[in-house]
């Protein structure tokens, strides 16, 4: 009787031990998932103090616009936070304060199976605009810009300053600085 109650016992242990792993393993993968492309690197451009976390969950940004830049070989998906979308979808004059736009660009390489076809290889830049009047009323446009480029499997912030951007984007001053518009399939 002693020597079953003891085995009962101890495989009533091992049962519970089993499920502790059990647990445990599974707050591995669940974590190793959240952290899958989610958590952003702790980034901040030199002259604005504005940091990639400002864009975190950006992944789930709506898509405004595709574009593909020639000279750079390089795909580029434009993405907005909800303010933002439902701004360049009204085909708002000026977009609301707290808009959020964000461009991701890849390396393109053959399609394996289909080599005349190209799709998206490696992320090489995330780059954003956030409208904030109170933090950004020197430029006029008030925009900040973040740029954050991937180099070696490594984001680096972009630390050549954020003029080039202003005055290139100043070039469409009409569209509140902005070159993108939505594009049709996504309306
Ligand atoms: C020489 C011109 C030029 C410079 C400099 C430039 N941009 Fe742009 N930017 C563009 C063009 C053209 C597009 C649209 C085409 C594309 O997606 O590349 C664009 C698109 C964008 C977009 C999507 C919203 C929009 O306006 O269409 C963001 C965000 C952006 N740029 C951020 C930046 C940041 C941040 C910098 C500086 C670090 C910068 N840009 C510098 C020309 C420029």
């Amino acid at each position: 009787m002693k020597y079953i109650t003891k085995v009962a016992m101890a495989s009533l242990k091992g049962t519970i031990m089993i499920e502790k792993i059990i647990a445990i393993c599974i707050l591995c993968v669940t974590f190793s998932f959240a952290d899958d492309g989610i958590k952003l690197p702790h980034l901040t451009m030199p002259d604005n103090n504005l940091t990639f976390e400002m864009i975190e969950g950006y992944q789930d940004y709506k898509i405004v616009a595709t574009h593909f830049r020639t000279d750079k070989n390089e795909l580029r998906y434009i993405l907005a936070n909800e303010i933002g979308y439902n701004a360049l979808k009204e085909k708002a004059k000026v977009m609301p304060e707290g808009s959020k736009i964000v461009k991701i660009g890849w390396s393109v390489k053959k399609m394996p199976s289909f080599p005349v076809a190209l799709e998206a290889d490696k992320i090489q830049r995330v780059e954003y605009m956030i409208k904030d009047s109170k933090k950004f009323d020197a430029n006029g446009d008030h925009w900040g810009y973040a740029r954050f480029v991937k180099n070696k499997g490594e984001f680096k912030s972009w630390d050549k300053g954020v003029k080039g951007c202003i005055s290139c984007h100043s070039g469409v001053k009409e569209s509140d600085y902005l070159f993108t518009k939505m594009q049709a399939t996504f309306e």
